[in-house]
C-alpha cells in the first residue's frame, strides 16, 4: 500500500553566497546552481541583502516560531535564538531561528531557507510596505530555493531535504505536568496523587532545576531526590514518568566531575586567549561546552546516560540559546558606567540611559561575541554561530541517546533550536505568560513550526510567568489537548496551576479525558506527518487558496487531514466566531458526552462553554476516538469506534517504543 501524496516534479536548487558554514540543517545532497538567484534582487557586499516585491494580497508563510500572525506581512523579524521572557507583538527573536519562507504572489510561489548560523533579518514589508527586504550582516550563507505546484508541495519537498521529524515514545503523548519546581519527591507525589485522586490522566511529571545538586547537570540531589531510581520505578507503576531538566551551562566547582573533564579536554567555548569562556546562568559561573565540535556532542551527550541508567526516559533541554545572565567583562563595564556617571551630573537622560544599559546586559552581543568555537572547520567568534548552539546540545543528546538505549525512543525536546535540530527532538515555545493573547500565539505558530520540520511540540499549558486563572487554564487545555507536546508548566514565585486545585476539578478532567479519547488519531497523525514529511497542523490558507476569507483566518487550524479546531482565545467569551470553509460536522464535548451537529459552510458563532470542548469534522471524513485511561500505556485500542461522517480512516498503531516506523503493518484502515 503506498501511505504518500503523489508525487510531484520539484525543482529544488542551492545558491551559495561567500564561504558558507556547512550547519547540516539539509542533509540531503543538492546541486549548486550556476544561474544567479532567482526572484530575489541581489546585493552582496560587506554583507548579503535580498529584495523583491510583494503586493497587497500577498502572502509570506513560515519563519517557525516567530511571532504575530501565520502570514507574516506588517512586521520585522530577527532570526536569532533568545532567551526573551517576553513574547509581545514587538518582539523580533525568539528561541528558534527558523529560516525558511514561502512566498506567493500572484504569479510566483516559492519557497527559500537562508542557511547560515548568523543573524538574519526578514523585514516582511515592515520598512517598505511592498517589499519583503532579507539581511545579513554576514556575507556567508546558502540559499536554497524550492519551486512546486502548491505550498504543501514545497513544504514538504524542504522537509525531504533536512530529514525526518524527530518521533517521541507514545506515552509522551498524554497530558504532563511541570513546576519550576517540585522541590522533593514528597512534593511529585502530592501532584501525582492530586492528578489520580480525581481520575484525571497523567503520564509525566517534570523536574526543573532544583532535582540537581546546585544546579549542576546529571547530579542529583541526594537530599530531596535521593534513591532516585526506586523513586522513578515508584512513580511508573502509577503510569506517571519523570521527566529531568537538562540546562547547557556546566557549573565551575572543583571536584565536579563533568567540569573537570570538560576542562582537562579542552570541551568548553574558550575566550580569545584559549581559556575556557565563563558566564554566570543557573549554576552560579559556568563553562558552555562547544557543541559545534563532533567530540564534545559525544562526551556531553553520554552523560545523559546516567539518568537513563536510573531509569528516566526522557529530557528537556534548557537554557541553549545559551542564556547568559552576566559575564565578569560586563559586570565590570557596568560598574565602570556607573563610576563614570557617578561623577557626572546625573541627569534624567543619565538615569534612562543606565537603566537601559544595565537591562541590556543580559544576553548582550558583548558576550555572544566574546567566546569562540572550535569545528572540524575551523574557529569562529560565537556571535557568528549563535543560531547553531541548542540545536547541536539536543543533537548531542539525540545522537548519544540513539547509541544508549538504540532501540527504544526517549522523549526529548529544547527550548532553543535551528531547522536540522527537528530530526533529534521536539520543542516547547518557551517562557510565555498566563496571558489570553497567548493562547492566540501558540495557534498561530504551530503550522509554522511545521512548516520548518518540528512536529514534537507545545506551549506552556496556562501560562508559565505570571498568575493563570482556571478559565484561561481551561481554555488553554481546550487547545492543548490537539497538540503533541501536551504540558502545563508553571513559574517559579507564581499560582499553583495543576488541575485538580481549582473549583470543579470534573471540568478539567473532562477536558483532559477527551484528549485521552482523541490519542488514536493525534498519534497516527503525527506518525504520518512525519513519515511523510506533511504537516500536521495546517492554516486555512493552505487548503482552500481560493477562498479569500479562509486565506486570512488565522485563529483556526486544520489538523490532519480531518479536523479543524478553533479555540476560544478570549476571556469571559460566550464561544467565538467561526468560519467553515466547506460543511462539517460540529462535535461538542459537553460532561464527558459528545453531541454532533450538521454544519453549513460559512460564518457561525459558536457558543462554547469554559467546560465545553468543540471541534469541526471535516465533509466525508471520520476520525478514531478509544475509551479514555488514566495513562497512555492504558488505552485499550480495541475500544476504538469511527465518528464523523465518514466511513473509514487510515489509522497508525505500533507499540509506541520501538523504531520501525515505516512497517506497513502499522497502518491500518479503519471502515465503519
Ligand atoms: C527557564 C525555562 C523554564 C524553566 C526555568 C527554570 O526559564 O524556560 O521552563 O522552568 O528556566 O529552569
Amino acid at each position: 500500500m503506498n501511505f504518500s501524496r503523489t508525487a510531484v516534479i520539484f525543482v529544488i536548487k542551492k545558491y551559495l553566497f561567500g564561504k558558507p558554514f556547512y550547519t547540516e540543517a539539509v542533509v540531503k545532497n543538492i546541486e549548486s546552481a550556476s544561474e544567479s538567484l532567482p526572484y530575489f534582487e541581489t546585493v552582496h557586499s560587506t554583507g548579503l541583502k535580498f529584495t523583491i516585491k510583494i503586493q497587497k494580497d500577498d502572502a509570506v508563510y513560515g519563519l517557525g516560531e516567530a511571532m504575530r500572525g501565520i502570514n507574516k506581512k506588517g512586521y520585522i523579524y530577527n532570526s536569532f535564538c533568545a532567551d526573551d521572557p517576553n513574547h509581545t507583538e514587538a518582539t523580533r527573536s525568539l528561541y528558534g531561528a527558523h529560516n525558511f519562507i514561502v512566498v506567493k504572489t500572484a504569479d510566483k510561489l516559492f519557497g527559500a531557507f537562508f542557511d547560515t548560523p548568523a543573524v538574519v533579518t526578514f523585514d516582511v514589508c515592515y520598512s517598505k510596505f511592498d517589499e519583503l527586504i532579507i539581511t545579513s550582516e554576514n556575507e556567508n550563507m546558502t540559499v536554497y530555493i524550492i519551486d512546486g505546484d502548491t505550498i504543501y508541495d514545497i513544504v514538504k519537498e524542504f522537509r525531504s531535504i533536512i530529514g525526518r521529524s524527530y518521533i517521541p515514545p507514545m506515552w509522551a503523548f498524554g497530558y504532563t505536568q511541570s513546576r519550576w519546581s517540585y522541590i522533593d519527591k514528597d512534593d511529585v507525589r502530592r501532584v501525582a496523587k492530586g492528578y489520580r485522586d480525581f481520575d484525571i490522566p497523567l503520564d509525566a511529571i517534570y523536574m526543573d532545576i532544583d532535582y540537581m545538586e546546585r544546579y549542576k547537570d546529571f547530579t542529583v540531589n541526594d537530599k530531596t531526590f535521593g534513591k532516585l531510581p526506586e523513586f522513578i520505578e515508584e512513580m511508573k507503576e502509577d503510569g506517571i514518568r519523570l521527566v529531568p531538566i537538562i540546562d547547557a551551562g556546566v557549573k565551575i566547582e572543583d571536584g565536579y566531575d563533568i567540569y573537570e573533564e570538560g576542562v582537562k579536554n579542552n570541551y568548553f567555548c574558550t575566550d580569545k586567549d584559549g581559556k575556557p569562556f565563563e558566564a554566570c546562568v543557573w549554576p552560579g559561573m559556568t563553562h558552555f561546552p562547544d557543541f559545534l565540535n563532533p567530540e564534545v556532542r559525544t562526551w556531553f551527550g553520554s552523560k545523559y546516560k546516567i539518568l537513563t541508567d536510573m531509569g528516566i526516559e526522557g529530557f528537556w533541554n534548557d537554557m541553549n540559546e545559551p542564556a547568559i545572565f552576566f559575564s565578569q567583562n560586563s559586570v565590570d563595564a557596568t560598574h565602570e558606567k556607573i563610576k563614570r556617571m557617578a561623577s557626572e551630573k546625573f541627569t534624567i537622560d543619565e538615569f534612562n540611559e543606565l537603566k537601559y544599559y544595565i537591562g541590556s546586559r543580559q544576553n548582550c552581543d558583548e558576550d555572544y561575541s566574546a567566546f569562540y568555537h572550535n569545528t572540524p572547520s575551523g574557529r569562529f567568534c560565537h556571535k557568528d554561530m549563535h543560531n547553531l548552539y541548542g540545536y547541536n546540545m539536543t543533537r548531542s543528546a539525540g545522537e548519544a541517546l540513539e547509541a544508549i538505549v538504540p532501540d527504544k525512543r526517549i522523549l526529548l525536546f529544547s527550548r532553543a533550536s535551528y531547522i536540522g535540530m527537528h530530526r533529534y527532538g521536539g520543542i516547547w515555545t518557551g517562557d510565555n505568560h498566563s496571558w489570553w493573547s497567548h493562547i492566540l500565539n501558540e495557534i498561530k505558530v504551530l503550522p509554522s513550526l511545521n512548516m520548518c520540520g518540528f512536529l514534537y511540540v507545545g506551549a506552556d499549558i496556562g501560562g508559565f510567568g505570571c498568575d493563570t486563572t482556571r478559565d484561561l487554564l481551561l481554555r488553554w487545555l481546550s487547545l492543548g489537548i490537539f497538540t503533541p507536546l501536551m504540558r502545563n508548566h508553571a513559574a517559579a514565585g507564581t499560582r499553583e496551576q495543576e488541575c485538580y486545585l481549582f473549583e470543579r476539578p470534573e471540568d478539567f478532567k473532562n477536558i483532559i479525558d477527551l484528549r485521552y479519547r482523541l490519542i488514536p488519531y493525534i498519534y497516527s497523525e503525527y506518525m504520518k506527518a512525519a513519515i511523510n514529511n506533511e504537516m500536521m497542523f495546517k492554516p486555512l490558507a493552505f487548503e482552500f487558496p481560493e477562498d479569500k476569507v479562509a486565506c486570512c483566518t488565522e485563529d483556526q487550524l486544520l489538523l490532519g487531514d480531518e479536523l479543524m479546531i478553533a479555540p476560544v482565545y478570549t476571556q469571559n467569551a460566550l464561544g467565538r466566531y467561526v468560519y467553515l470553509p466547506e460543511e462539517m460536522t460540529a462535535v461538542r464535548m459537553r460532561a464527558g458526552e459528545l453531541f454532533f451537529t450538521e454544519m453549513e459552510k460559512g460564518h457561525h458563532f459558536v457558543e462554547i462553554a469554559e467546560n465545553e470542548v468543540v471541534f469541526f469534522i471535516r465533509k466525508g471524513k471520520a476520525i478514531p476516538l478509544c475509551k479514555r485511561a488514566k495513562c497512555v500505556e492504558e488505552l485499550d485500542l480495541s475500544t476504538i469506534e469511527l465518528i464523523g461522517p465518514g466511513e473509514e480512516y487510515l489509522l497508525y498503531t505500533d507499540d509506541g517504543f520501538s523504531k520501525d516506523y515505516e512497517n506497513p503493518a502499522n497502518f491500518r484502515m479503519l471502515k465503519k
